[in-house]
């Protein structure tokens, strides 16, 4: 069965955004197709400028947003990414894999580290390495798919070129996993600033639709979002950005295409309405069956419980395998240390040895 594996940084209030790029997909199609992980991953919300509380308090929301928006831990695995050992131990070996120039490479690290530095701030390390931890979560679960939006294709490449360098190197040990990107909707936009990704950690806010906005707050957002000079209501990313985002919500929100919609609309306004109301309704079971979920907080924390065993169960072997492939010495109590306490020479054949044994 395919394995599939995704994650959402607590860094800020979950968006529209997060919603039709990711999580909607998730629910609805992954967690049936699929034996599915999801993870809240707030190791990575360490990443820059912090407040404990608030990532505590954005962890445990972001749960409940998840279940909300129709995750069932029946169907899937739903954990919290630092109640699982794995992630931080792989991501070491990976960082011994992976290297300066790569990271450096990283879109994501160069707009957030120039954002630091602006700001009079000094970046972390974990900023740059934190596309390995990314890595790491993929590659501990033998993940083939990754649904995500586009913003983060190029980190799921990274890690598939670890994990092809990995296994050249020390073994075959790691599934090498792909992205899968929405069909619409793949990068929202901000509503404000139309050429900005619509991002949770927005400071103004009012271009971002969060999945918690009232009714009304969203309507004023969508109503006011910045459009492009012209009459014509026509679907091009590239001169009339403004617009084609607009298309786009409405589109992944009702099952249509964009291009097809422009054509039923002869104002600007009248777009804005119906995206406006789609947008509404999409979110309406999503506020009532959190809003239902925070009355009983409890079962929250019992479904990332038990995530959390199951996760660890899945990765535990894959990163063990890891471990010896790359040359690690096994404790004594661990299964195969007398077997691997071969010889140096032959380590690709001292390899394979450990890590049947581990299996
Ligand atoms: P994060 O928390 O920024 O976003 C979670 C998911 O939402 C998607 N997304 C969007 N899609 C379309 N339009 C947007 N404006 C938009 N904003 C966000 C993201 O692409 C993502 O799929 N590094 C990741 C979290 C992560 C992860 C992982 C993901 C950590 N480890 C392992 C997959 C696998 C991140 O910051 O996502």
């Amino acid at each position: 069965m395919t394995r599939v594996f995704s994650g959402i940084q607590p860094t800020g209030h979950l968006t529209l955004g997060n919603y039709l790029g990711a999580m909607r997909r998730w629910a609805a199609a992954d967690q049936h197709q699929a034996d599915a992980l999801f993870c809240v991953v707030d190791l990575h919300a360490l990443t820059m400028d912090h407040d404990p509380a608030r990532v505590r308090r954005l962890s445990r929301q972001a749960a409940t947003l998840l279940l909300a928006s129709g995750l069932d831990p029946e169907l899937c695995t739903l954990f919290v990414q630092s109640h699982v050992d794995e992630h931080a131990r792989l991501s070491y070996l990976l960082e011994c894999v992976a290297t300066d120039g790569e990271m450096r490479r990283m879109i994501q690290y160069k707009e957030k580290a120039a954002k630091e530095a602006a700001r009079g701030r000094s970046v972390r390390v974990s900023l740059l390495t934190y596309p390995v931890l990314m890595a790491a979560d993929i590659l501990a679960y033998g993940t083939d798919d990754v649904p995500v939006g586009e913003d983060q294709a190029q980190h799921v490449e990274l890690a598939r070129d670890l994990a092809v360098r990995f296994n050249q190197r020390y073994g075959h040990t790691f599934t090498v996993p792909r992205a899968t990107l929405p069909q619409v909707a793949a990068r929202v936009m901000n509503l404000q600033e139309p050429t900005r990704k619509m991002g949770k950690s927005d400071e103004s806010g009012l271009g971002v639709v969060y999945l918690l906005d009232e009714p009304d707050v969203v309507r004023k957002k969508v109503m006011r979002a910045v459009t492009d000079s012209g009459r014509e209501v026509v679907y091009d990313r590239e001169e009339r950005p403004g617009l084609a985002n607009l298309l786009e919500i409405l589109a992944a929100c009702t099952g249509g295409n964009p291009e097809a919609l422009s054509g039923v609309y002869e104002s600007y306004g009248a777009l804005k309405k119906d995206t406006a109301e789609a947008v509404v309704e999409v979110l309406r079971p999503v506020q009532e069956r959190h809003r239902d979920l925070c009355a009983d907080p409890g079962q929250v924390e019992g479904v990332l419980r038990d995530g959390a065993e199951k996760a660890r169960t899945i990765a535990r072997p894959t990163v063990d395998a890891a471990y010896r492939a790359i040359g690690l010495l096994p404790a004594a109590s661990d299964t195969g240390a007398a077997v691997g306490a071969g010889t140096e020479t032959g380590a690709g054949t001292d390899t394979a040895v450990v890590l049947n044994t581990a299996r």
